[in-house]
């Protein structure tokens, strides 16, 4: 008994070695798109567009345009026993080897492959690769974002901690070091009241407003001038809003 389950045991790692994501068996070109993947496939971001730009006009939420009778815009239903092919699955959480759906947009075969020919849909091998690796990750399905709750994210450590001046920060320098870059330096102050400007007003500063924001020493000079601009933005858009009103007066 012991021994049965053991080597069920062996048989399922060795699948799991064959087919698992760490060391995929896949074409070289999904290989390599593979390995350009960001960390955490989500699927908002990633997974539903391709979806639903490439499959769900045979297989979503349009029951009378559905093929096979198999629908993937809803876990419950992409999930399930397929219909059309009773004891097989379109996709299984987290098992490549079992999903359907890895072995259709794989295949090379004509009447196999996914989306089929005659839609004249194709997916890259950068879509190939990510729908691979979203169901490796356990093909989590998320609402539409904006039915998700904001979440706290975890602030990630970093090795510069002196440049870090809000948390904002440790995000951008969390993916400098991840990709090896180092910060530039703090700009002038001519260049960050021309961005700041823009940002709030659309308007260059004027020179003599540089001149006063290069000979303001005090520790809070830029707030000052992030108030300023933005009183400046209300006001413009107070002048606005009145000059419509009065033509209604
Ligand atoms: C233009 C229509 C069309 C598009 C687009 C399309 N499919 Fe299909 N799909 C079909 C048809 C028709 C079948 C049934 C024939 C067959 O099994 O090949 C099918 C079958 C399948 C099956 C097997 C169902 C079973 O019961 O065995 C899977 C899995 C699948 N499609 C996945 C996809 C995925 C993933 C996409 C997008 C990347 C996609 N399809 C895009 C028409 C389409």
């Amino acid at each position: 008994m012991h021994m049965r389950h053991l080597s069920l045991i062996i048989v399922i790692n060795i699948l799991g070695v064959l087919f698992s994501c760490k060391d995929p068996i896949l074409p070289k070109l999904i290989q390599e798109a593979y390995e350009k993947l960001p960390e955490k496939v989500d699927f908002n971001q990633h997974i539903k567009p391709i979806l639903s730009d490439k499959c769900f006009i045979c297989h979503g939420p349009d029951k009378s345009k559905v093929k096979a009778a198999l629908q993937l815009h809803l876990p419950e239903l992409a999930f399930a026993e397929l219909k059309s092919t009773p004891g097989k699955f379109a996709i299984k959480p987290g098992n490549l080897h079992q999903s359907q759906l890895v072995h259709r947009i794989l295949s090379d075969d004509p009447d196999v492959v996914m989306p089929e020919p005659e839609s004249h849909l194709k997916l890259s091998a950068h879509e190939k690769a990510i729908l691979i690796k979203w169901i490796d990750q356990g093909a989590v399905y998320k609402d539409h974002w904006a039915f998700i709750a904001p979440q706290e994210p975890q602030i990630p450590i970093v090795k510069l901690k002196e440049k870090v001046a809000n948390p904002i920060d440790n995000f951008i320098l969390a993916r400098l070091e991840t990709e090896n870059l180092q910060p530039n330096p703090k700009a002038d102050k001519e260049i960050l009241l021309r961005r700041l400007s823009f940002d709030l007003t659309g308007l260059p500063p004027s020179p003599e407003e540089i001149e006063s924001f290069t000979n303001d020493t005090l520790a809070k000079a830029y707030e000052k001038q992030v108030d300023r601009l933005r009183d400046f933005r209300h006001v413009e858009v107070d002048k606005n809003l009145s000059l419509k009103l009065n033509c209604f007066v």
